[in-house]
C-alpha cells in the first residue's frame, strides 16, 4: 500500500518541513520508505525557493533531526498527487479547504494534531501541558523555545500518524 502525504503550513520554512523531515526519518527507521511519497508546501508564497529557517534547523539538530527542503507553495494539483494534505494549524486547514474543488478534496485535508491522541496523549510526567491544543503554534515571530516546541509536538504526532497508518493497513 502506497501513502502520499503533503505536510502544509503557512511559509513552508518552519513547521511543515519539520513534519516532512521527521516523518521521513521515522519511515526510514521503520524501513518503509518504499511505501511513502512525502513532501511539504506553504499556503503562502513569500519564502518560495528558500531552505528551512535556520532557527528551525537548529532546533531539529538539537533533537537529532536534519530538517531540509526548498519552500514551495501549495498547488491545485496537490489534491490529485497526495492522499492527505496534513495541515499544521486550523488556519492552514481552512486555506486548503478553500482551495479544494469538491467534497472529496475537502475531506483530504486533516490536522496533524488530529493524530495526537490516537495512540497516546502527552506522556506521563511530561511537563508539556502548555503545548496542548489543536494547532502546531507558528514559531516564526517568537523565541527559540517555540522552535523546540514545534519539534516536540511534530515528533509525537508523526509517530502516532505513522502508527495509525500501519494499524489501519493491518485492519484492511
Ligand atoms: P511556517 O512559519 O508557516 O511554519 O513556515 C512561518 C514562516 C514565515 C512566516 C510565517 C510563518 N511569514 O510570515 O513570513
Amino acid at each position: 500500500m502506497q501513502h502520499r502525504l503533503l505536510f502544509v503550513c503557512l511559509g513552508n520554512i518552519c513547521r511543515s518541513p519539520t513534519a516532512e523531515s521527521i516523518f521521513r526519518a521515522l519511515v526510514e527507521e521503520a524501513k518503509l520508505s518504499a511505501h511513502f511519497t512525502l513532501d511539504s508546501a506553504g499556503t503562502g508564497g513569500w519564502h518560495v525557493g528558500e531552505p528551512p529557517d535556520r532557527r528551525m534547523r537548529a532546533a531539529g539538530q538539537r533533537r537529532g533531526y536534519s530538517i531540509a527542503g526548498r519552500a514551495r507553495q501549495v498547488r491545485r494539483d496537490d489534491f490529485a498527487h497526495f492522499d492527505w494534505l496534513v495541515a499544521m494549524d486550523r488556519e492552514n486547514a481552512a486555506a486548503l479547504r478553500a482551495l479544494a474543488a469538491t467534497e472529496t478534496e475537502r475531506a483530504q485535508v486533516v490536522l496533524l494534531r488530529d493524530f495526537e491522541r490516537q495512540v497516546g496523549h502527552l506522556m506521563n510526567g511530561d511537563d508539556l501541558e502548555h503545548l496542548d491544543g489543536l494547532d502546531v503554534p507558528d514559531p516564526y515571530y517568537g523565541g527559540p523555545s517555540g522552535f523546540d516546541d514545534v519539534v516536540t509536538i511534530v515528533e509525537r504526532c508523526c509517530r502516532n500518524l505513522l502508527q495509525h497508518l500501519q494499524e489501519s493497513e493491518r485492519n484492511r
